[in-house]
């Protein structure tokens, strides 16, 4: 599809937005190195040799760099046991110096990502995924939201402001999106539906959204029917098709019929990283004891 000036300002840039995001993160990693006399420091744990993830993994550990923030990368290979990632998690947890952990998922099927995820020490789970964490978020307490749902959060925020009141449709009930995202949505006063690929008629509810997050991990399954001319569209999904990256929604389509929309790439991606910066960055001080005003929520 041609862009044009009418259809261009309907695109919600998420790297412009992750720049502007990443500059305040940043600053806060520098008056966390003058105060503690070292950089906040992201421990990423990679199992296996998945290319997509070998490439978030990068993406993360460059931001960090960028973002005066300190990275260790653990590479462990796909005969990993349980309990060897388990014990390399414990060494971090106890390692003074470290002030954020993320295993990068999926991880491969002989290991439990429910056992991953409750060994993390909650202090330095940048992820969000600990139980303690998420269930402060479900209470609407302060907390680690996980990155991908704050990135979208945030670029809501940006575009629309209040979002008391809308009709936000959530297509996917994922522990990584889904479910954080229907919580920071009741949070914001949105009216919340929940939906997934077993939901009997998704596109008539779909086509209600004032809000649509798509993350059901199909590539394009979002099509016309499912869009309506006053909707706000986050694609979450990244496919890879025939050498090329696409959302769960036909670009054009969105495009063409919603208000505005997240592209791929470009759209949620780039945000997700910052939100992992920032969770790191927020955990470092919080940590250490140090003042750390929320910028966010
Ligand atoms: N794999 C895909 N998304 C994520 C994420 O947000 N966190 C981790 N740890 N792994 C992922």
């Amino acid at each position: 599809m041609i862009l044009n000036k009418n259809n261009e300002s309907k695109i919600i840039n998420g790297k412009n937005y992750s720049k502007d995001f990443l500059i305040h993160v940043s600053n806060l990693a520098f008056k966390f190195e003058n105060l503690l006399n070292r950089k906040p420091c992201l421990a990423v744990i990679l199992i296996g040799d998945d290319n997509a993830s070998k490439v978030y993994v990068k993406n993360k550990i460059l931001t960090a760099k960028d973002t005066n923030i300190k990275s260790i990368e653990i590479l462990l290979s796909n005969n990993t046991s349980e309990i060897n990632l388990l014990n390399e998690i414990n060494k971090l947890n106890n390692d003074d110096r470290i002030d954020g952990i993320l295993v990068q998922l999926p991880l491969p099927d002989h290991i439990q990502v429910k056992k991953v995820v409750n060994s993390i020490s909650p202090k330095k789970d940048v992820d969000g995924f600990h139980p303690q964490n998420f269930g402060n978020l479900i209470l609407g307490n302060e907390t680690v939201v996980p990155c991908t749902p704050l990135g979208c959060w945030y670029m809501l925020k940006k575009e629309l402001n209040d979002l008391t009141g809308y009709h936000a449709v959530v297509i996917g009930r994922s522990n990584i999106v889904g479910k954080p995202m229907q919580s920071l949505l009741i949070k914001e006063n949105c009216t919340v539906t929940v939906a997934h690929s077993k939901t009997r008629g998704l596109a008539e509810i779909s086509n209600k959204a004032d809000i649509l997050i798509a993350a059901i991990g199909r590539p394009e399954f979002i099509t016309s029917e499912f869009i309506n001319s006053n909707s706000v569209i986050i694609d979450v999904g990244i496919n890879r098709v025939n050498k090329k990256l696409v959302g769960d929604v036909r670009f054009q389509d969105g495009l063409k019929i919603a208000k505005k929309i997240t592209p791929v790439p470009g759209g949620v991606g780039p945000m997700t990283i910052a939100c992992l910066m920032y969770n790191t960055v927020k955990l470092a001080y919080r940590r250490n004891n140090q003042m750390f005003n929320e910028i966010l929520l």
